[in-house]
């Protein structure tokens, strides 16, 4: 079985939840405490054996280029006043895996992002990131689904219950349980933002898909699907019809980055374990709560 080691994270969406930050600022790079986002998901890639990682971007995005960089100027300044503990902080970011950028010309759903990266990708099975989908686990969720992957050899896609509410905005899938498996169901079917009614079950997928090489001629025969755009979910819901996939219920907490309330409760939770700001932030959240009705 083929090793996995390239990852893709689709980040070149518009972000027009977040507007009006997001028409100047790539919400990828909104931080979480001091880190943004595309960290994270880079982080979790390369703790999961992951050593390629290609962003997929757009216009006006090129401060995730910035940030995965050399910062010789910063090294300088930092070197001069003895923070040899940022120096390292910083050179380990650049060092956390090869990272590559791609283009999409436009922005035409997460299938046409993904169907960009074939020749990266070659004939191997990767990850996909989706890079609003932060999640904060103690097994990354990139290795979470490896394992799946090394138990079966198929399609693995990374699953949560949603709310009726939330399962319009997302996906549903169709799944049978597997006997002896108490987190990994068969996946025969999905739909994309499913209308009342077109629902197959609760579990959507959240943000972590690992993909097989035949996804690209599949992607490539795709009609627009929901919103108008080209949607990796029909294009998956395809491979499992054709010859079923599995699903993971994953452990973890996971955050939509690209949402304002998900942006403040990611900040939150990790401002309560910072070492620089748990103790202020945990006293803050005290006194201010008295006053929440
Ligand atoms: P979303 O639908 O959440 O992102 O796509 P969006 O389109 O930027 O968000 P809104 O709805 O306008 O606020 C999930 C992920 O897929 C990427 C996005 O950047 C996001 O990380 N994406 C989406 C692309 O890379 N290309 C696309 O054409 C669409």
């Amino acid at each position: 079985m083929k090793r996995i080691t390239k990852a893709i994270i689709p980040a070149a969406g518009l972000g027009t939840r977040m507007l009006p930050i997001s028409a100047a600022v790539c919400k990828e790079m909104l931080p979480i405490v001091d880190l943004p986002a595309i960290y994270h998901l880079a982080l979790e890639a390369a703790a999961s054996g992951i050593t390629d990682i290609l962003i997929i971007t757009n216009r006006g995005k090129e401060a995730m280029e910035n940030f995965f960089d050399l910062s010789p100027e910063y090294e300088k300044a930092l070197a001069a006043k003895g923070r040899q503990a940022d120096i390292d902080t910083l050179k380990r970011i650049s060092s956390l895996a090869n990272i590559y950028f791609l283009r999409q010309k436009e922005p035409s759903g997460l299938a046409h992002a993904v169907g960009n990266a074939r020749g990266f990708v070659g004939d191997e099975p990767f990850l996909v990131l989706y890079g609003d989908d932060v999640i904060f686990s103690n097994v990354p969720v990139c290795r979470q689904m490896i394992s799946v992957y090394e138990k079966y050899g198929r399609t693995v896609v990374g699953v949560k219950p949603v709310s009726h509410d939330e399962l319009k905005k997302y996906s549903s899938l169709k799944v049978e349980p597997i006997e002896g498996e108490s987190s990994v169901t068969y996946c025969t079917d999905m739909i994309e933002k499913p209308r009342e009614g077109e629902e197959f079950s609760n579990l959507s997928i959240l943000g972590r898909v690992l993909l097989t090489p035949d996804i690209f001629d599949v992607i490539d025969s795709l009609s627009p699907g929901a919103g108008g755009e080209y949607q990796l979910t029909d294009a998956i819901a395809e491979i499992a019809r054709r010859e079923g996939i599995f699903a993971l219920e994953f452990e973890g907490e996971r955050y939509d980055l690209g949402s304002k309330i998900g942006l403040l409760k990611a900040n939150i939770v990790r401002g309560l374990s910072h070492p620089e700001t748990k103790d202020e932030l945990r006293a803050f959240l005290r006194e201010i709560s008295k006053d929440i009705k």
